[in-house]
């Protein structure tokens, strides 16, 4: 028989539950992952090394910057929106954030406890960061006159923070790429996808060679010039300047997003998920990062409502509670500086965190399920339990088979009284005031790996 028709029957008979045209669907879109050089994505994946590296960092900074701060409106969004395409797209002429320190903005995020940096080298209005040899649309045709993108990978390097760079893959202000206005597509009649493309890897592979970023943050994915196809091309391109260079999901059409989606990671093109402006759901197999906005806005936006330090350091304990890590947003102010407010607010989760980081960075996530009472993370033989609001008395788990809790105890040293009974749940007395306001973290010492324990199915 005809071998690939064995190989449909072979899955149906073995996975009952598909139909055939998913089988079919599978088969397609692994016949074009392999390239006609051999090579597939599989030869070149990040090696898990790297990426249990960068999900041990668990802290990011995102920083949204670019000519739009002159008009204080969304990044790339704007353009054709609140802004017309033709005042969007001079206001470079005027951009000159004088008062820009790439080690002020770098110490900020490390003093905020992050391990490290993305900016937006290149967002959805093709303002390109950097002197790209490839585009007159860049920095050096501004007043300001200096390469962003460089000052930041060299303060990086200074402060050991990774360095890492987003690149929008859609281009509205490039005439070769078929997309001119998002909401208007009687303006989207040309293009010439051939000539974009190679302009990307011409700039993309300057960026790699000139920068050495430690991870490429894509965007802009979900539209239609770009396909699947390009991305494995892209990813295939990426990885033969640097092996190990880590790239986010966003190259391929396959991701949690907005949506904050359960994926399918056979259709993955990429090495970690990227749920955006929501924490994302626990996995301990797939590495993700959720991408959210110390405000509002993306880019700076003046008096932006910003989050408290409780919703962010709840923020951060809730995402390495589910196995992931957090690129928390800021937008700096058309001078160059980070709001102060901004500042002080990093500062003080970075406070924070030089408490409470040994339960944070390198940890795992679970075996709980985050609850708005409380997340937990793991290490060795220690489940954190991270509380951060006392709903009632006592504290109580799902109880863990087999596995006896040893010792518990508040972080400062004070202990915790707890009752365990085998297969029972396990309840915690808490004190009358909580230690911490922000979170408290009880620490159950275990007879046995706490990193081996399985997840928790379902809350309550
Ligand atoms: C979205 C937006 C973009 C933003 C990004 C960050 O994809 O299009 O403006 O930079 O999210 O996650």
């Amino acid at each position: 028989m005809y071998r690939p028709v064995i190989f449909i029957q072979f899955l149906r008979y073995n996975f009952k539950g598909l139909s055939l045209s998913s089988i079919l669907a599978t088969i397609f879109f692994l016949s074009f992952i392999s390239l006609s050089n051999g090579q597939t994505l599989d030869d070149v994946k990040t090696s898990k090394k790297v990426t249990k590296d960068f999900m041990d960092k668990r802290f990011g900074m995102f920083i949204h910057f670019g000519p739009v701060t002159l008009r204080g409106t969304e990044i790339g969004w704007s353009r054709n929106k609140e802004v017309s395409a033709e005042d969007y797209d001079i206001l470079y002429k005027e951009f000159n954030p004088v008062l820009f320190n790439a080690e002020t903005w770098v110490k900020t995020a490390k003093d905020a406890g992050m391990k490290y940096l993305t900016i937006t080298a290149k967002h959805h209005d093709g303002f390109c960061l950097w002197p790209t040899r490839y585009s007159t649309y860049n920095v050096m045709y501004s007043p300001f006159k200096r390469d962003i993108v460089g000052e930041l990978a060299a303060a990086c390097k200074k402060y050991s923070i990774a360095f890492c760079i987003y690149f929008s893959i859609l281009d509205w202000h490039d005439p070769d790429y078929p997309v001119h206005n998002p909401y208007d597509s009687t303006q989207n009649v040309s293009g010439n996808m051939k000539r974009f493309v190679s302009t990307m890897k011409n700039e993309l592979r300057e960026i790699i060679t000139r920068y050495d970023p430690y991870m490429l943050w894509f965007d802009g994915n979900w539209e239609k010039p770009w396909t699947e196809q390009m991305a494995v091309d892209m990813y295939l391109y990426l990885k033969s300047f640097k092996k190990d260079i880590i790239i986010n999901n966003r190259l391929g059409k396959e991701m949690a997003g907005l949506e904050n989606k359960q994926i399918d990671v056979s259709k993955m093109i990429g090495d970690y998920d990227t749920p955006e402006q929501t924490i994302g759901r626990l996995n301990m197999d797939i590495p993700w990062e959720s991408c959210i906005t110390i405000c509002n806005q993306w880019a700076w936006k003046p008096n932006d409502r910003m989050k408290t330090l409780k919703e962010c350091v709840q923020t951060l304990v809730k995402t390495a509670g589910g196995n992931g890590n957090l690129l928390l947003n800021v937008g700096p102010m058309m001078d160059g500086r980070i709001e102060k407010r901004q500042i002080e607010r990093l500062k003080a989760i970075g406070t924070w965190l030089s408490r409470y980081g040994n339960t944070i960075y390198g940890t795992k996530g679970g075996p709980y399920l985050s609850t708005d009472e409380y997340a937990s993370t793991r290490k060795g033989a220690r489940i954190f339990i991270h509380v951060f609001e006392k709903k009632s008395a006592t504290l109580e788990l799902s109880a863990l088979p087999g596995v006896k809790i040893q010792k518990a105890y508040f972080i400062n040293g004070n202990p915790v009284k707890f009752n365990q009974q085998p297969d029972q749940r396990i309840i915690i007395d808490l004190p009358e005031t909580l230690p911490d306001k922000i979170s408290s973290v009880i620490v159950l010492e275990l007879d046995k790996n706490a990193e081996q324990i399985p997840v928790e199915e379902n809350s309550k």
